[in-house]
């Protein structure tokens, strides 16, 4: 059976599934796909894909993250620093993040703010972006001030995810779904800087062909060998996880079944953030390719539920994840990153068992031919 386009409902998945386990088969992508490894050491290459990331709406973080009047959160997206915050009007605006004196950044990490206050010389900016006061005003005869705002970029709000598009206000989206509920908090953030090619390291999350070699003693017990549904959504994309323990709902009348715990989603919303659904947390995992062999990861870590509890379990599940299946996954990135540059192969060929990774690359090319 293959993979679906559009949306897919748990239902559906969860039918798609029981099928599988009863058939030993999975969902196949339809064709076999050779990416050049110049591919992943090319500086112009990387480049291009860097240029698209300014060009397309990329989700920046998610809606938990910006929970408050007020609430802001300043980081680089391809290369470019950037300032995102809820105003006092509830809605979420996005700067390019420089002065409009010398270009100092005016924020830094994450927090809640009034006003933004530039580190160097005090110029004063709104959270709506304005330059509202300068120390020693006088000494700038003729500045005006309604002209030297924070330069704004285009943001939207969707998916439960905040979009910047950099460099085109006229935005095209995948047709996703609601990834994030508005009821999920977020509850930590982190960064780090990884020595792999950011595609390297995000075909990894979207193919169960390895799970049982890879993830033997952490995922592989409790799931399947190659078993996936996949759904498509514009170049986006969605890969589920069955766990073994679904079976049971074989015996459960179809409108009654409820995937609580009984699967994982992970989303790739195009072209660099991968979304993974957990029984009890949801992380959003951003990929900012640095250069060709380092890649800065942002994390952002969700509970699925809201309340005390649901915390509580949502802090266990990722650690069991954290510290089993992702440093399986972390070593086997690494291990084909250092042998990249050895010569053996031209090409890197994705096979039908892996067809999120091959519509990831016919979508990368398609967007950076476009
Ligand atoms: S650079 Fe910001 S106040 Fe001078
Ligand atoms: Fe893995």
């Amino acid at each position: 059976m293959g993979a679906r386009n559009g949306k897919s409902d748990d239902q559906s998945v969860i039918q798609r599934i029981l099928d599988h386990v009863e058939h030993k088969t999975t969902d196949t992508g339809e064709e076999v796909w050779r990416e050049p490894v110049d591919n992943y050491r090319s500086d112009k290459r990387l480049a291009e894909e860097r240029a698209l990331l300014r060009r397309m709406p990329v989700p920046f973080c998610p809606s938990a993250a910006l929970p408050e009047k007020g609430s802001y959160v300043a980081r680089e997206a391809a290369g470019v620093p950037l300032l995102v915050v809820r105003g006092a009007d509830g809605k979420v605006r996005a700067f390019r993040n420089a002065c409009r004196h010398r270009g100092t950044q005016v924020a830094s990490g994450a927090g809640c703010a009034k006003v933004f206050v530039c580190p160097y010389h005090a110029w004063t900016y709104t959270l709506e972006g304005k330059l509202r006061h300068v120390p020693h005003e006088e000494g700038f005869p003729g500045l005006d001030k309604s002209t030297h705002g924070l330069v704004p970029v285009h943001v939207e709000e969707k998916f439960g995810l905040i979009f910047i598009s950099q460099e085109n206000s006229k935005s095209v989206y995948d047709p996703l779904p609601t990834i994030i509920r508005p009821d999920q908090p977020m509850y930590a953030s982190a960064e780090r800087e990884l020595d792999v090619n950011w595609k390297v390291f995000l075909e990894g999350f979207i193919e169960g062909y390895h799970i049982r070699f890879t993830h033997p003693e952490s995922f592989y017990p409790y799931g399947y060998d190659n078993l996936n549904v996949i759904d498509f959504y514009g170049r986006s994309s969605r890969i589920t996880y069955p766990f073994r323990r679904i079976q049971k709902l074989a015996s459960v009348p179809p409108a009654k079944r409820k995937v609580d715990g009984l699967l994982t989603y992970v989303y790739h919303v195009f072209p660099n953030v991968i979304i993974t659904i957990l029984s009890r947390h949801t992380n959003v995992i951003i990929l900012e390719p640095l250069a060709v062999d380092r890649t800065r990861q942002i994390n952002y870590t969700l509970a699925n539920d809201a309340g005390a509890e649901a915390l509580k379990e949502a802090k266990r599940d990722q650690d069991f994840v954290g510290n089993t299946g992702a440093l399986e996954d972390l070593a086997v990135v690494t291990s084909i990153q250092k042998s990249i540059n050895s010569g053996a192969n031209d090409v890197f060929t994705f096979g039908k068992y892996e067809g999120c990774v091959v519509h990831f690359h016919r979508q990368l090319d398609a967007a950076l031919r476009a």
